[in-house]
C-alpha cells in the first residue's frame, strides 16, 4: 500500500474512533482523493483539507483539524500539524523518498494518468481554421492548446473527440468564386494556391468599394454553392482542398490530428431543425427583417439566426454544431478553444442553448485565449500581413539546426532532433503563459538554452538519458533495481526538492484539466529540470557510493520519465540525445 492510501486509511480511522456516532464522514477511498501534495514543505509532505467534515461534525474546520492532530498516534508519520482547517503530515526525508520514486516508477511515462474520466466523453473543438486562408500564427495557440488539451484528458481517462471546426461556409465564398472567375485563372490557383486565393479575394474587396453592386453577385454564387449548383461547388471543393492540403503540411509538423473535419458546411442540412426548434419554442423575433434571438435581458446583443434574405450565419451553424455533437457523442463537456475577440459570440450561443431548455448548455466552455504577436509585431489578416506559421517552423527548425551543428556537431540524425527541438520551442513558448495573458513570440528567447524554453527542458530530458545509459539503467523500462536503493541518498534539500515537485505532478495535470491550462504542465517541466539541473550540479550521481548513487539513479529515472510525460501532455518530443 503506497504512503497515500496508507495515510488516508489510518486518517478513516482516525475519524471514526474520534466521532464514532458521526454520520456521513468520507471513506478512505474519498479521503485519498481528498489529500494533496502542498506547494510547500512548510506544509507538510501531504495534507488534508477537513473542509468536507464541517456539516457532518457541525464544526469548524480548524476545531476539526485540531482535534483530529490531536488524537493521531501513528509513528510511521513524523508529525501532524493542524493549520487553519488542514490537517498537515510530515513524514521523515527518507520515507518520503522512498514512498515517491516507488510511486513514480512503478508507473514510469504514465505517473500522473488517471481513470477518473472513464466513461465520460469532452468534445474539444480547436484549430478550425478558415478556408482560402493560409494557416497564420494567429491559428496557432487554439491549435497548441486544443491539442494539450485533448492529450490531457486523453491521459485522464476521458474519451476525447477532436474536431476542427473548418470556416468553409459563408457568402465570402460567394465572393471568392466571382473574383476567381472574374479575375482569376485556373492555372494562377493551381500555381500560386492559398496565396492566389487571398488575392482575388482582396481585390473583391477593392473592386466592390468602387460598385457596391459586386456584393450581390458574391452573394448570389454563394446562393449558388448553398443550392448544390455544380459549377459553384466544384470550384468551392477545389478551394477546400488547396486549402486542407497546406494545412495538413502545418498539422504534420506539429504532430497535431483530428478525429472529426466536420465544418461549418457540414451542417447546412442540419440547421432547419433547430431553426424549427426555436420557433416552436417562441424564441425567434424578427428584427429589421431579420429573426434574431433577443438577449435584452441577458445584458447581450440579439443572435441572429437568419439574415433579411434568409441566409443562416455563423451562429447558426454552431447552435446545429452544438445539438449534433451532444446528439452523436452526447459529451459530458464541450470545449470550444477560440480566441477571446469570440467572448460574445460564445456567451450568446450557450445562452441561446440555455433557453432553448438543452440542460446541457452548462457543459459547453468557451476556452478563451490571448493574442499572439510576432517579434513585437501584431499581425492581421485583412492587411495581407500575415505570419505564416509554416514559415515560423521551418525557420524555427533551420535555427535549431544551426545550434546543433554548434553545440554537437557529432550528433546522430541532427535533422530529427533539429525538427523536434526547433517545434518544441515554437509550442512551448506558446504554452507557457496562462492562455489569457496576451504573447510576443521571438526566436532568440524561444530558442535559448538556457532560459525557461522549450530546448532547455529537453536538454534536461536527454542529459537524464546520458546519466541513465552511462549508470547502465534501461531508458524504457519502469523499473530500476530499488533493492541496493539507499535512501539516505536522498534526504538532501536539492533531492527533496525535485521529489516534493514529483510527487505533485498527479495534481498538477488533474488542476490543468480543470482549469483548462496547459500552461501549469510547462510550469510543471521547467521546475522539475530546473530542480534536476540544481540537484545534478550539487551532488554526484554516478561516483557516489553505491547505495546513493542507485538513489540518485532512480531519481534521474523518475525525472526523465515525467519530464517526458509533461512535454508529451503539451505537445512536444524529447529526444535522448541533443
Ligand atoms: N473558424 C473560426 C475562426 O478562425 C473559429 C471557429 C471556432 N469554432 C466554432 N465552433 N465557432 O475564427
Amino acid at each position: 500500500m503506497d504512503m497515500m492510501t496508507r495515510i488516508a486509511t489510518l486518517t478513516a480511522e482516525c475519524l471514526t474512533s474520534t466521532w464514532p456516532e458521526a454520520q456521513g464522514l468520507p471513506t478512505a477511498d474519498e479521503i485519498r482523493g481528498l489529500l494533496a501534495v502542498p506547494p510547500d514543505r512548510e506544509m507538510g509532505d501531504y495534507a488534508f483539507p477537513v473542509f468536507r467534515l464541517a456539516k457532518a461534525l457541525r464544526m469548524a474546520p480548524p476545531m476539526i483539524a485540531k482535534a483530529l492532530c490531536e488524537a493521531w498516534n501513528h509513528p510511521e508519520v513524523a508529525r501532524v500539524e493542524p493549520v487553519n482547517g488542514y490537517m498537515n503530515f510530515f513524514l521523515n526525508r527518507v520515507n518520503f523518498a522512498k514512498e515517491t520514486l516507488d510511486a513514480v516508477l512503478a508507473q514510469g511515462e504514465r505517473f500522473g494518468s488517471s481513470d477518473m474520466g472513464s466513461g465520460k466523453t469532452v468534445c474539444l473543438d480547436y484549430s478550425s481554421i478558415n478556408i482560402a486562408k493560409r494557416f497564420g500564427v494567429g491559428h496557432l495557440s487554439t491549435t497548441m492548446i486544443g491539442h494539450s488539451l485533448k492529450r490531457i484528458h486523453d491521459f485522464l481517462g476521458y474519451k476525447t473527440v477532436g474536431i476542427n471546426h473548418l470556416g468553409d461556409w459563408g457568402t465570402q465564398f460567394g465572393k471568392m468564386i466571382y473574383a476567381y472567375k472574374t479575375w482569376g485563372s485556373k492555372e494562377e490557383v493551381e500555381e500560386k494556391g492559398i496565396t492566389e486565393m487571398m488575392r482575388l479575394y482582396v481585390k473583391f474587396h477593392e473592386e466592390a468599394e468602387k460598385d457596391p453592386s459586386l456584393e450581390d453577385e458574391g452573394r448570389a454564387w454563394f446562393k449558388k454553392i448553398e443550392d448544390g449548383d455544380e459549377e459553384a461547388r466544384s470550384i468551392w471543393n477545389w478551394f477546400k482542398d488547396i486549402t486542407l492540403k497546406d494545412a495538413a503540411r502545418v498539422y504534420d509538423l506539429l504532430g497535431v490530428e483530428f478525429d472529426s473535419y466536420a465544418g461549418e458546411s457540414f451542417y447546412m442540412d442540419k440547421m432547419d431543425v433547430v431553426i424549427d426548434e426555436l420557433r416552436e419554442k417562441n424564441l425567434l423575433t424578427i428584427s429589421q427583417g431579420a429573426s434574431v434571438v433577443d438577449l435584452e435581458e441577458d445584458k447581450m446583443p440579439p443572435c441572429i439566426i437568419l439574415r433579411s434574405d434568409g441566409a443562416t450565419l455563423y451562429h447558426t451553424r454552431d447552435l446545429a454544431a452544438a445539438v449534433y455533437r451532444k446528439n452523436v457523442y452526447d459529451f459530458d463537456k464541450c470545449l470550444y478553444v477560440v480566441a477571446y475577440q469570440q467572448d460574445l459570440h460564445f456567451r450568446q450561443l450557450f445562452k441561446v442553448l440555455e433557453k432553448m431548455g438543452k440542460p446541457w448548455a452548462k457543459d459547453c466552455v468557451h476556452v478563451s485565449f490571448g493574442m499572439i504577436s510576432f517579434e513585437g509585431q501584431a499581425f492581421s489578416t485583412r492587411k495581407g500581413r500575415v505570419v505564416y506559421l509554416e514559415d515560423v517552423l521551418n525557420q524555427a527548425m533551420q535555427k535549431a539546426l544551426d545550434i546543433i551543428n554548434e553545440k554537437s556537431p557529432n550528433l546522430a540524425n541532427k535533422e530529427e532532433v533539429a525538427r523536434q527541438v526547433g517545434i518544441g520551442a515554437v509550442i512551448y513558448s506558446d504554452l507557457s503563459n496562462g492562455r489569457i495573458k496576451d504573447i510576443d513570440f521571438s526566436f532568440e528567447r524561444a530558442l535559448n538554452f538556457d532560459g525557461e524554453t522549450g530546448p532547455y527542458v529537453q536538454y534536461t530530458h536527454a542529459r537524464c538519458c546520458s546519466v541513465l545509459r552511462k549508470a547502465g539503467a534501461p531508458l524504457a523500462a519502469a523499473e530500476v533495481d530499488l533493492p541496493e536503493v539507499d535512501y539516505n541518498g536522498l534526504a538532501d534539500d536539492e533531492a527533496q526538492h525535485l521529489l516534493r515537485l514529483l510527487s505533485r505532478f498527479p495534481d498538477v495535470v488533474k488542476e490543468a484539466a480543470d482549469k483548462y491550462e496547459p500552461s501549469m504542465i510547462t510550469r510543471a517541466v521547467t521546475d522539475i529540470a530546473q530542480g534536476y539541473n540544481k540537484f545534478y550540479y550539487e551532488h554526484r550521481v554516478l561516483d557516489a557510493e553505491p547505495g546513493v548513487a542507485a538513489a540518485r539513479v532512480a531519481l534521474t529515472k523518475a525525472v526523465k520519465d515525467v519530464i517526458k510525460t509533461g512535454l508529451w501532455l503539451i505537445g512536444i518530443e524529447a529526444p535522448e540525445r541533443m
